[in-house]
């Protein structure tokens, strides 16, 4: 086998030339802080994408989730149920209003988090009187939670869903996008994410006095006076023009994008779906996920191995792969707090690794790391 050269990366981005006009253009206009034409273009693309009803671009997805919380009104010392197999800027936003992050195990099927967990949460919480103030799936690896069983819970109860589409964008969960439908949802745009901005965030929302104050926020609430008068604390959380710029050209080919991670996706099973003990995420016959990361169970007992073997192998052919998002439970940093499940996610985490799924990964180098795991596991 030949030394990769060059580095193959996890996700790295992947600009053409459209980006690059449309940033020349935000140059020649000079219009390159968080305000410009650009920046009411990309929202306006962004909602006639997802048919979500209105939406705030922002320079995180953190500070996405943050806003959301804070627009559905979560108070300090509130509960707000999360998915434990996440990234942590799924759940920090919860800490910065001062509430507590309970935290709910996965689903084997989707490994998403599991409405029967929630449904288990919401009824204790009913029956103390203290129901969570929201709860916030994760659209894991671009796979959509389901929406519909946590709606049925949390909507007779009146808690916002709010989903945490970061990882989905593109994707669709019974013929609508991600997170459509829910009180609001947040999208990331980090160098990593099927597209970017090189960092940003999204806030959508179908209320359009959520996004309009959410808006408000993301820009250090200020007041529409001459000088500047506040009456209430925002943040500096709006995303640059000149950001949103790169975002238009990137939206354009989403769809491009999308068909090549799938194609990747398939690629790896065809390589490695037949090999004792190895399985792939499987497809929700209601979903159409954007296979973000396509993502290996390895099966210990099978193989005898672990991804850790596989991870360094890739890594000695200058190879990064990586392994999934540690629990959240299981962090130092939230060891006091409460969860619901056994040890799914847990089982996720040990068992799995996240592999190469840049868009410009081409057939032969996914082939190279088909052999490279296959020998790894003395296949
Ligand atoms: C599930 C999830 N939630 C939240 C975030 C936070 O997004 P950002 O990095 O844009 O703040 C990310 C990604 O980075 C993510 O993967």
């Amino acid at each position: 086998m030949t030394q990769n050269k060059e580095r193959i990366f996890l996700s790295p981005p992947h600009l053409g030339d459209e980006e690059l006009r449309q940033v020349t253009e935000a140059f020649a206009i000079n219009y390159i802080a968080p305000i410009g034409p650009h920046l009411e273009r990309f929202e306006a693309d962004f909602c006639a994408y997802t048919g979500i009803g209105h939406a705030v671009a922002l320079s995180s997805g953190t500070a996405a989730m943050h806003l959301a919380l804070r627009e559905l009104g979560v108070q300090p010392g509130d509960d707000v149920l999360v998915s434990t197999l996440t990234f942590i800027g799924s759940v920090s936003p919860v800490t910065f209003v001062g509430a507590n992050p309970v935290f709910i195990d996965s689903e084997t099927s989707s490994w998403n988090m599991d409405p029967a967990l929630v449904e288990k949460a919401v009824r204790e919480g009913e029956n103390k009187g203290r129901l969570p103030a929201a709860v916030v799936p994760t659209d894991l690896y671009g796979h959509c939670a389901d929406l519909d069983a946590l709606q049925a819970i949390c909507k007779p109860r009146g808690i916002p869903v709010i989903v945490d589409s970061a990882e989905a964008l593109g994707a669709q969960y019974k013929g609508a996008h991600a997170g459509k439908g829910a009180a609001a949802s947040v999208y990331s745009f980090n160098g990593n994410k099927i597209i970017t901005t090189g960092g940003g965030g999204m806030l959508a929302s179908d209320d359009p006095e959520l996004i309009r104050h959410a808006r408000h926020l993301s820009t250090q609430a200020r007041e529409p006076a001459p000088w500047y008068e506040h009456v209430e604390i925002g943040y500096n959380y709006r995303l640059s023009n000149i950001s949103a710029a790169i975002g238009i050209g990137q939206l354009q080919v989403l769809e491009e994008r999308i068909r090549r991670k799938r194609e990747i996706f398939d690629r790896y099973v065809a390589g490695l779906g037949e090999t004792p003990g190895i399985h792939f995420m499987a497809e929700a016959p209601s979903e159409r996920c954007n296979r973000w990361l396509s993502v290996m169970q390895l099966d210990p007992d099978i193989t005898g191995t672990n991804p850790e073997v596989i991870r360094c192998a890739l890594e000695a052919e200058n190879i990064e792969s990586r392994p999934l998002w540690k629990p959240m439970h299981l962090q130092p940093v939230f060891a006091d707090a409460r969860r619901y499940g056994g040890s799914v996610a847990e089982s996720f985490f040990t068992r799995g690794l996240c592999l190469p799924s840049g868009t410009r990964l081409t057939n032969d180098q996914i082939d190279v790391i088909c052999d490279i795991v296959r020998i790894a596991l003395g296949q």
